[in-house]
């Protein structure tokens, strides 16, 4: 375990959301991954974490505490501190649901149709100038305040949210030791040149203002040095994974994150989840194939629904034996593709269940809400997991899933989700646009036999034991100490 260490952590979204409930204020655990993996944090350093308000209530919260940071504790009793950037409500909104999520969140998932999207007018770059330099700007603003307090302190970035901060933040203080983590997968340097030149560059150079870049992969690590050299002229290392940039050097990493074990074992036990399981376990049919996801296009739920179509249509002997579970969270429905998203998902499982419903056999079961209790329910007991993401940074469903999973269950892995390159030999690997290879996939996982499928399993959850969250998170500080190295090219 690495020493414990002062550092100010930065994230769109915090680790709690404050609400109020009957008169009282309560905390809730902030939603997504990135902050389950980061709250460790705050267990074993000391940490100020700066996030933006989310809700009324967090306004109300960074009120009182007159815009500073505040001591908060944490569910298990450690304490941290937490400072709220509160944005004016049109510049998040351009912020958020134009630029970073139909934006970048696109273009870094290919999700784009190039022929018809993106079309950047005039909005794209009012949004750009009016809500992301802003937003960023504004938690440049808190990070310099913050470190004006603590001038030690190092500054953990994450995320397509806050390309521009560091930047800001390294032309008020160029002493800091800066890091920032892309937790989504960097698309190949031609993919950028949809984006308006400036933006491009800029993205570039505010990521290139830190003294480590992290990926969860080196195939992100790689499309990032090249498009770092094509896009602002920085000066790849492919020998050292370093980058040299306006006389300085900046170390590329790539690491993939992962999960707490322990925290499954015990969610796995707790009242919820077992509580959840009971519900599940009525009605269950023979074999139970899961997908648990937000409503991302980026998760490829549509063709997920197609494969398994295609699947039935092949096999009507598994008629009425099998199911595929798809309980999905709703996300990001302010923005209008994420909207219409929703309604391809449905649409498409209705069209599936019509064709082979019989006898009270329905064979899509979606469940659209947040309720992560069931998810963890629904990975212990499935038979097939499907994680058939078009594009995916790394995906902890793959690995949180096998960890606390009770009957052998087998998965199905994208070629093009961040974790197939760890656990791709232990998984039926898919390209995620061929639906025939991912029906195909179902059959061998429904049909493979009990020791392989057991021997897969125990391959995963070893891999993940080892490489847990804890080592994750030491080797983002060693990273972050390495002394810099003098700049060649
Ligand atoms: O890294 C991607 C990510 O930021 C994850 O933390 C999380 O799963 C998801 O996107 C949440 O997105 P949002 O904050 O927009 O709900």
């Amino acid at each position: 375990m690495a020493e414990r260490r002062r550092l100010i952590v930065v994230s769109n979204r915090g680790p709690v959301a404050y609400a109020r409930e009957r008169g009282e204020r309560i905390a809730r655990r902030g939603g997504g991954g990135l902050v389950t993996a980061l709250r460790s944090l705050v267990l074993h350093h000391d940490v100020t974490w700066i996030a933006s308000a989310m809700t009324f209530e967090d306004r109300a919260v960074a009120e009182e505490a007159g815009g500073e940071s505040f001591a908060e504790t944490a569910r298990d009793g450690s304490e941290y501190r937490l400072r709220f950037v509160v944005h004016d409500d049109q510049a998040y909104d351009w912020f958020y649901n134009v630029v970073a999520n139909p934006t970048l969140w696109f273009i870094q998932h290919y999700l784009w149709d190039l022929k018809t999207a993106p079309s950047l007018d005039h909005g794209l770059h009012h949004a750009w100038a009016e809500g992301y330099v802003p937003v960023n700007h504004a938690f440049a603003d808190a990070v310099v305040d913050e470190l004006d307090r603590d001038p030690g302190a190092a500054v953990f970035f994450h995320d397509y949210h806050l390309y521009l901060a560091p930047r800001f933040v390294r032309e008020a203080r160029p002493e800091p030791r800066l890091a920032h983590f892309v937790h989504i997968p960097w698309p190949q340097t031609d993919y950028w040149h949809v984006l308006p030149l400036e933006i491009r560059r800029a993205i570039h150079d505010g990521l290139l203002a830190n003294d480590v870049v992290g990926f969860h992969t080196p195939r992100w690590r790689r499309n990032f040095m090249r498009s770092a050299e094509d896009v602002v002229g920085a000066v790849p290392d492919w020998a050292r994974d370093d980058i040299g940039y306006e006389g300085r050097r900046i170390g590329i990493t790539a690491a993939p994150i992962s999960v707490d074990p322990s925290e499954f074992d015990e969610l796995a036990r707790s009242d919820a989840v077992l509580a959840a399981g009971r519900v599940h376990a009525r009605g269950r049919p023979e074999k139970v194939i899961v997908r648990v996801d937000r409503t991302d296009p980026s998760k490829n739920i549509v063709r997920g629904f197609r494969a398994f179509e295609l699947y039935l249509e092949a096999h009507p002997e598994m008629h009425r034996r099998v199911v595929m579970l798809a309980l999905l969270d709703p996300s990001r429905q302010d923005i209008p593709e994420y909207a219409e998203y929703i309604g391809a998902i449905l649409r498409e499982s209705r069209r599936v269940n019509d064709r082979f419903q019989q006898g009270g056999w329905t064979p899509i079961d979606l469940q659209i809400n947040d309720d992560f209790p069931q998810a963890v329910a629904a990975y212990k007991d499935y038979d097939v997991l499907l994680v058939n993401a078009i594009f995916d940074g790394l995906n902890l469903v793959a690995k949180e899933a096998p960890l606390v999973n009770e009957r052998d269950g087998v998965l199905i892995l994208s070629e093009n989700a961040g974790a197939h390159e760890e656990l791709g030999d232990w998984a039926l690997s898919v390209n995620p646009f061929d639906v025939a290879g991912q029906a195909e996939a179902i059959h061998r996982a429904l049909d493979m036999p009990a020791a392989e499928r057991r021997v897969r399993l125990e391959a995963i959850r070893s891999w993940v034991r080892e490489h847990d969250l804890g080592a994750w998170i030491d080797g983002q500080l060693e990273a972050l100490d390495a002394e810099p190295l003098p700049v060649r090219g």
